[in-house]
């Protein structure tokens, strides 16, 4: 039996910022979803997804379109094909412990694992993780319909345990930092309002940038002149303010974290926070009233993670102090890997 675990992920700070040339400072959450594979004579896939109680059976060479969790199984086994993994029937049994919709990228986790674990049952040798993020995140934009970017696959993919990493979408080279927190703890907390990336605001933002892109002549918002961005109506001129920000504060984190410095650490998470709270726009009441829960429990810092409209808040909470209920604390785990 092959056995495959992809983590979700943690976006420490760096939001809004992949698909804009930026930057970000993710890291592998020690919480995922795990793929059982067996090959299947006849060249069908069967999948089930335990948590759901649900099942998919459609064949290898043409996968077909569906909806919900099987877009994942369908869209990987064709993507996988396509770059000539000889690919035939399997029998795969999916389960995981990372909350769907929470903003921990569940959907990554399962990509990730989906991958590693058909490769195997494949016998094809694992491609170069960062293709493998590539090939994880067409899954999700062609087959899901999700617009997303890279961060949450290759922070699924590359990370170190008891590391971030820091992305540079412009040029995805890409930098361990380690992520020792002496004693301060981070923990996420569930807002309660459930975000769904292939709907909603997220897609909205991503039309936004490309107009900044086309109005400034530029390839990416985190190459814009903040002078010229001014310049843009609102709201593309406080979208481009964001993005600037954004990355200047991964830099800033990782000094923090590089000198030990946990209260500035928790400082930068608040500006984050306010940055895509006032010139993002992407939080929601429930967001807000999960960050104001936090800050009021001792938190250093606390901010929105992922895409935003819903999912799950990351707090620092500095040592002695008590986690508040609901909370859930976060270690850095390792990448994804067979198991
Ligand atoms: C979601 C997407 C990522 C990224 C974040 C926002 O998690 O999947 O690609 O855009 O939102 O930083």
């Amino acid at each position: 039996m092959i056995r495959a675990f992809g983590p979700g992920r943690v976006n420490l700070i760096g939001e809004h910022t992949d698909y804009n040339g930026g930057l970000a400072l993710p890291f592998a959450i020690d919480r995922g979803v795990t793929v059982e594979a067996e090959p299947l004579a006849g060249g069908e896939i069967r999948a089930e997804a335990r948590d759901l109680g649900e099942r998919d059976a459609f064949p290898a060479a043409a996968p077909g379109r569906a909806g919900g969790w099987r877009a994942f199984v369908r869209g990987t086994v064709a993507e996988l094909r396509a770059t000539g993994v000889p690919l035939e029937g399997a029998r795969l049994a999916l389960s995981g412990d990372v909350p769907l919709g929470s903003g921990l990228s569940s959907s990554a986790a399962l990509e990730a694992a989906l991958c590693l674990a058909l490769l195997a049952v494949a016998g094809a040798a694992e491609p170069d993780r960062t293709e493998l993020a590539k090939l994880c995140s067409r899954v999700e934009n062609d087959w899901v319909g999700a617009e997303t970017g890279l961060l949450d696959q290759l922070a699924s993919l590359c990370c170190e345990a008891g590391s971030a990493l820091r992305i540079d979408f412009a040029t995805l080279a890409l930098e361990t930092v380690p992520l020792d927190l002496g004693g301060w703890r981070l923990a996420t907390l569930d807002s309660g309002a459930e975000h769904e990336h292939a709907a909603g605001g997220y897609n909205a933002r991503r039309a936004e940038c490309r107009e900044i892109c086309d109005r400034l002549g530029i390839a990416h918002v985190s190459r814009a002149d903040p002078d010229a961005a001014d310049g843009l109506p609102e709201p593309l001129a406080r979208r481009v303010r964001h993005v600037l920000s954004e990355n200047a504060r991964v830099d800033a984190m990782v000094t923090a974290l590089r000198a030990g410095d946990l209260p500035q650490a928790g400082r930068l998470l608040d500006a984050s926070h306010a940055s895509l709270r006032d010139d993002y726009e992407a939080s929601v009441p429930e967001v807000e009233a999960a960050v104001r829960a936090c800050k009021e429990a001792g938190a250093a810092g606390a901010r929105m993670v992922g895409g935003g409209f819903g999912g799950s808040v990351l707090a620092l909470f500095p040592p002695a102090t008590a986690l508040l209920g609901g909370a859930c604390p976060v270690l850095p785990g390792p990448a994804a890997a067979l198991v």
